[in-house]
């Protein structure tokens, strides 16, 4: 037998009606936030993420699907490719490539789809998994740099969530700082870290020298003390940063969104500057957290385009709906009528009648003339119909059909022409 590959999964009915209704749901809150929707492709040139993400970070140096592509033009040979591991280099790339900051305005983009990391599976971890995300980009001139955006995109996420009905999350909160103050942090965790990186674990021996930032990112309890005791990244702050991080702050006040801050929390990509945060759930075990972001300043020069700063985040759509399932969410929209053809020749009456029925907006499945009574009234229930409705010789005949209320068991003869009144 053939098995999906280690880290895929199929959705399934009746949870894929959970994921529609989660997909739905947010796509009505992006249209109240003004953001449209972006698809980008699955795949891209490795560079981009190599230089988006960053060659340090764990998701390029050890989790991304790339291959040479076999190119068969002489300008396609050897080109490295890769399976998207996030959307926001993705996102970033289309606006430089298409112009988006000739507009002037403001890009709020989102979008809904697999990324690809090679991670070891576990609950809430997969190697294809499902992020709703949006990217907020433009011109200084539009106001992309102003703490009321990162405000805006912290209330949105309070809204999506909302909507889909999770309580119970916490927002952790920090500032990363940026190109100004970055160096003189990393100097400061570099010294701090020469005494102590003997003691660490190899990849933060190597990150010491390389990317001393992500040595924060590090899980390996044994590292943890050590970790705990390194520079806090608050007291490095530029007065710009400083003055940033305490708007948002004082914003979320505002809109009374509560938060904790979390100075550990620098996030698993290079690209950050200023705020990051995380909303994390506590029905997710290890794998806690339901979605990050956060401000990308530097990103579309880094990627070869003009000034445009940014902010984002994705959702973890995989995580969010098992949260929701831990909360008994339940999204099933149940099938309305179940028609029963009773005798041979009445499929294409029964078939008819429902065809008039879907027309008017009832959900409808059908049995089959071949199938006894207490077969159709059995099928009916299993599939979870909310009425039966006969068509036998007789019914066809006066055009009035018995509708049974396999709820209650009630059951009455209605006329065709108010069966779908009776049914809505
Ligand atoms: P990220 O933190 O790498 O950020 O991923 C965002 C979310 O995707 C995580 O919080 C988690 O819920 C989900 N996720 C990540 N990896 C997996 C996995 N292997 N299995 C299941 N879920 C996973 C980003 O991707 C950034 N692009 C977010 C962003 C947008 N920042 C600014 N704009």
């Amino acid at each position: 037998m053939i098995k999906a590959v280690r880290g895929t999964r199929d959705l399934l009915p009746p949870d894929t009606d959970l994921w529609n209704f989660v997909d739905s749901r947010v796509r009505e809150v992006f249209r109240r936030y003004n953001y449209r929707e972006i698809r980008t492709p699955i795949f891209e040139s490795t560079e981009l993420f190599a230089r988006g993400v960053g060659e340090e970070t764990d998701i390029v140096s050890k989790e991304m699907f790339t291959w040479e592509d076999k190119g068969r033009a002489a300008s396609e040979k050897n080109q490295s490719l890769t399976l998207r591991p996030e959307n926001t280099a993705g996102v970033v790339r289309a606006y430089i490539e298409r112009g988006l900051d000739r507009t002037g305005l403001l890009q709020k983009l989102y979008y809904i789809g697999p990324q690809f990391r090679r991670e070891r599976p576990q609950k809430g971890r997969y190697r294809q998994f499902y992020q709703i995300g949006a990217e907020i980009i433009g011109p200084t001139s539009a106001g992309s740099e102003s703490p009321l955006r990162d405000a805006e995109v912290l209330d949105m996420l309070t809204a999506l969530l909302e909507a889909v009905g999770l309580a119970g999350w916490t927002l952790y909160l920090n500032s990363v700082g940026c190109a100004n103050d970055r160096p003189r942090y990393n100097q400061a965790l570099r010294e701090a870290l020469a005494g102590v990186k003997d003691k660490l674990c190899p990849d933060c021996q190597r990150r010491a020298e390389t990317n001393p930032l992500r040595v924060l990112d590090c899980k390996v309890p044994e590292d943890q003390p050590i970790i705990e005791k390194l520079p806090k990244i608050s007291e490095y702050l530029d007065e710009d940063c400083r003055k940033h991080f305490a708007e948002v702050r004082s914003a979320l006040d505002t809109l009374g969104i509560a938060y904790q801050v979390n100075e550990r929390m620098v996030r698993g990509l290079d690209y950050y500057t200023k705020t990051t945060f995380e909303f994390t759930h506590g029905e997710l075990g290890a794998q806690s957290a339901v979605l990050g972001g956060g401000r990308y300043d530097g990103l579309s020069e880094a990627l070869g385009g003009p000034k445009a700063p940014g902010i984002g985040f994705a959702i973890g759509e995989d995580r969010l709906v098992l949260a929701l399932q831990a909360q008994q969410q339940a999204a099933a929209v149940p099938l309305k009528a179940y028609v029963i053809p009773l005798g041979a020749g009445t499929n294409r009456h029964a078939l008819a009648l429902a065809h008039e029925l879907r027309a008017a907006g009832v959900s409808v499945d059908i049995g089959d003339e071949t199938f006894r009574l207490k077969k159709g009234f059995d099928t009916a229930e299993k599939l979870g119909a909310e009425y039966a409705v006969l068509v036998g010789e007789n019914e066809v005949a006066s055009q009035t059909f018995a509708v049974k209320n396999l709820r209650t068991g009630e059951q009455v003869n209605v006329p065709r022409a108010e069966l779908p009144s009776k049914l809505a």
